[in-house]
């Protein structure tokens, strides 16, 4: 389990790739595909994201947490709901989660997921028959405990459905544990966690409310070509 810092894309060549930014990239779109977003595209830039826009497209994301000037929306999951996004393009960028699935690129298959779909998303990353790789978005390259958390529930089902094939590296090992001790805390782990207290102070604590419904959603988001797209 690489953080976005030491992920090295030659890391991912040949495996399937599962992105995690849980507060709030990931959560964000796999609420907005839920919702009936045709696709949603990660944009690296603002201008990337002004470019890649059609008409009829939604634009949206957030630097330093906020909505960018001009954009239609910011990264809160509850903007992005079926009367606004359904039948329609997203075109997101973020800070730190549409830049992960951006470097987890080079892999056969990449997976957005957060705590919402973790379950459904392990099974469709042991479906793929490949090496795992469970990439954390962080906070400006820093470790963020949410994703952490997150890629331990990952492990946690993924050793449920199939105990023989999970190996796991030190690192994933201790996510496990991590998630294994705050099993029954998430919402508290996440309210307390560096990216929850900034949303907090800036008056967004409902988003984190929607980001800790944990397998609440059964959708799995995996690009085709340069779109987050449902399987
Ligand atoms: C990001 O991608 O950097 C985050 O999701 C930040 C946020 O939502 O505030």
């Amino acid at each position: 389990i690489p953080s976005v810092k030491e992920a090295g894309s030659a890391k991912f060549n040949h495996k399937t790739a599962i992105a995690i930014d849980v507060l709030r990239a990931t959560s964000t779109i796999v609420t907005a595909l839920a919702a009936g977003a045709v696709s949603v595209i990660p944009a690296e830039t603002v201008m990337d994201a002004r470019a890649l826009q059609r008409p009829g497209d939604i634009v949206g994301g957030e630097r330093f947490s906020r909505k960018i000037a001009g954009f239609e929306f910011g990264n809160s999951p509850r903007e992005y709901t079926e009367q606004a996004v359904g039948g329609r393009r997203v075109i997101l960028t973020t800070t730190n989660g549409t830049r992960a699935i951006h470097k987890s690129m080079r892999a056969d298959t990449v997976i957005a997921a957060s705590l919402l779909n973790a379950e459904a998303s392990a099974r469709f990353a042991l479906e793929q028959r490949r090496d795992i790789v469970i990439l954390c978005a962080g906070s400006h390259d820093d470790f963020a405990i949410e994703d952490g958390l997150c890629a331990g529930l990952l492990v946690e089902h993924l050793k449920q459905m199939c105990p023989s094939a999970v190996e796991l590296d030190d690192f994933g090992g201790a996510m496990h544990a991590l998630y294994r001790a705050n099993a029954d805390s998430v919402l508290d782990t996440l309210m307390n966690s560096q990216s929850g207290k900034r949303l907090q102070k800036l008056g967004s604590a409902e988003d984190i409310y929607e980001c800790a419904k944990v397998d609440s959603i059964s959708i799995v988001p995996y690009l085709n070509g340069d779109q987050l797209i449902l399987k």
